[in-house]
């Protein structure tokens, strides 16, 4: 087989026809509808009940902090409501220790903790002054906790971790209330902080992109009705009646109902989305990327979306090419290539970015690009074929994007009635800077069921400062 015709194989099975797409969305409503009702399938999708009743409407007020562990930053800002629609932020920001991502929980949260206090002693030195000569707990600061990987919440302000994902794998902090571990680690430092709200990154970006949206479109893009995030994992929530969501516990709904409480929010966990692999398609690539992970069997449709898995399905590929004597012949075995291309994880997303729109005539910003990554020297048939992959890969990425989303429009009704505009909120590396990206989740959600009409109604904006904002306004609604 030459080297095209290996590539319009990979092409092929890359490919999402619209029949796909359309039997997928059908898939995600049953799942998710199978979610909301009961927790026990453990292949199902989480369907997190996130324990926030409604979404800002742009007037909250107020200084509150939040910390950020989502995937490899972790950030704590200050986050300064107005009132008016628009907030002021300050932020710092850390990159978490490799080492810690795979160590014990107790070394993941006293560094949180220490990144807390470093961020309030350079810019709350006399808010921390304050509490310290008070002493009392009235007086410490709130902080909304983001915190992006699956949470059984119980409450605003309590949740248990359900798995890791994105790379963590820290056995002891599984079923732990991840509030109760941040807080442990803050009071041992006498830093006067009281973790107030938990929240998932995309609810963080629902609620920040309702805060913001009259500020930025003049409410006139419709209702904020999903936050979504598309970077190194993704997860989407949104706003869903109480009465759909079953497996609430009946004392939870009454009391809710009697404090006139209609709907809360769900995080999805799309990421889990069709773990059984009955819609979603699978080439010998994916498989071989999921038996690499941390979480195998899991979270498969984050594993053919985000962008911690893009370039590692690349690099697959291009391994298996070399074995097959298509690329890099120079390299008698696969021991002989650049250890940098032996090595799972190695190849990022973002440089995948720069292949798919190299259009220079020989194509050396590939080339640069390769040599820097991954010690690769290429030549242009190769880079040709590299971009062809790429862009197999990105595509198929942004096609099945569409899928949760024009399944949430239609399970929730949201574009029912006359002139409806909705509008979705994301944040994320991959849909904020990834070549394309958008156009093509846009062009896969008109071959939805909600077809070209539903898609010209559907708003999609990034949420900027989405998770840190988001915290800060469940930190605001909490008591
Ligand atoms: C996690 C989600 C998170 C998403 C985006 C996924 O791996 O399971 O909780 O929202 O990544 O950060």
């Amino acid at each position: 087989m030459s080297l095209q015709e290996a590539v319009k194989e990979i092409q092929s099975s890359f490919d999402v026809s619209q029949e796909v797409l359309q039997r997928s969305v059908d898939k995600f409503i049953e799942l998710a509808k199978k979610g909301l009702a009961s927790n026990e399938d453990k292949l199902g999708m989480p369907m997190l009940p996130a324990y926030v009743t409604q979404v800002p409407s742009g007037k909250e007020k107020g200084t509150y902090l939040a910390a950020d562990l989502g995937g490899t930053n972790f950030r704590v800002c200050s986050v300064h409501l107005k009132g008016d629609n628009t907030f002021n932020l300050v932020q710092q920001k850390s990159p978490i220790p490799a080492d810690m991502m795979v160590g014990t929980g107790d070394q993941l949260f006293a560094y949180l903790a220490s990144k807390i206090r470093k961020f309030l002693e350079e810019h709350h030195g006399d808010a921390l002054e304050a509490a310290h000569e008070t002493n009392s707990r009235a007086n410490y600061l709130k902080l909304g906790f983001t915190f992006s990987f699956p949470t059984a919440q119980h409450s605003l302000d309590s949740g248990s971790l359900v798995r890791w994902t994105k790379g963590f794998n820290i056995p002891d902090v599984v079923d732990q209330d991840v509030v109760q571990l941040l807080q442990k680690h803050l009071d041992a430092g006498k830093i006067p902080v009281h973790v107030a709200a938990l929240a998932n990154d995309t609810v963080g970006t629902l609620l920040s992109r309702a805060y913001s949206a009259n500020a930025i479109a003049g409410g006139k893009q419709g209702e904020t009705i999903i936050g979504a995030i598309f970077g190194t994992g993704t997860n989407g929530a949104y706003l869903e009646k109480l009465d759909n969501i079953k497996k609430l516990p009946e004392a939870v709904v009454k009391d809710l109902k009697a404090k006139g409480v209609t709907h809360m929010v769900i995080n999805t966990e799309w990421g889990s989305f069709d773990n059984r692999l009955e819609v979603l398609p699978t080439t010998k690539y994916d498989r071989d990327v999921d038996a690499l992970t941390a979480n195998p069997g899991i979270h498969l449709f984050e594993k053919r979306v985000s962008g911690m898995f893009m370039g590692e399905i690349l690099r697959n590929i291009l391994v298996d090419f070399h074995s097959r004597g298509l690329v890099f012949t120079q390299y008698p075995n696969f021991e002989s290539l650049p250890h940098r291309l032996r090595t799972p994880w190695d190849l990022d997303s973002e440089n995948l970015s720069l292949f798919e729109v190299d259009d220079s005539k020989d194509m050396k910003p590939t080339e640069v690009t390769l040599l820097q990554a991954l010690r690769l020297p290429t030549t242009l048939e190769e880079r040709q074929a590299i971009q062809a992959l790429t862009r197999a890969i990105s595509r198929r990425s942004a096609y099945i994007s569409a899928v949760p989303i024009a399944a949430i429009i239609m399970l929730t009704g949201a574009l029912e009635g006359h002139h409806i505009e909705v509008d979705i909120g994301v944040d994320g590396s991959v849909v904020e800077f990834y070549p394309g990206y958008r156009t093509m989740l846009r062009d896969a959600l008109a071959l939805t069921q909600i077809g070209t009409k539903g898609e010209r109604r559907t708003h999609i904006n990034i949420a900027k400062d989405g998770s840190g904002v988001g915290a800060a306004l469940c930190a605001s609604v909490s008591i």
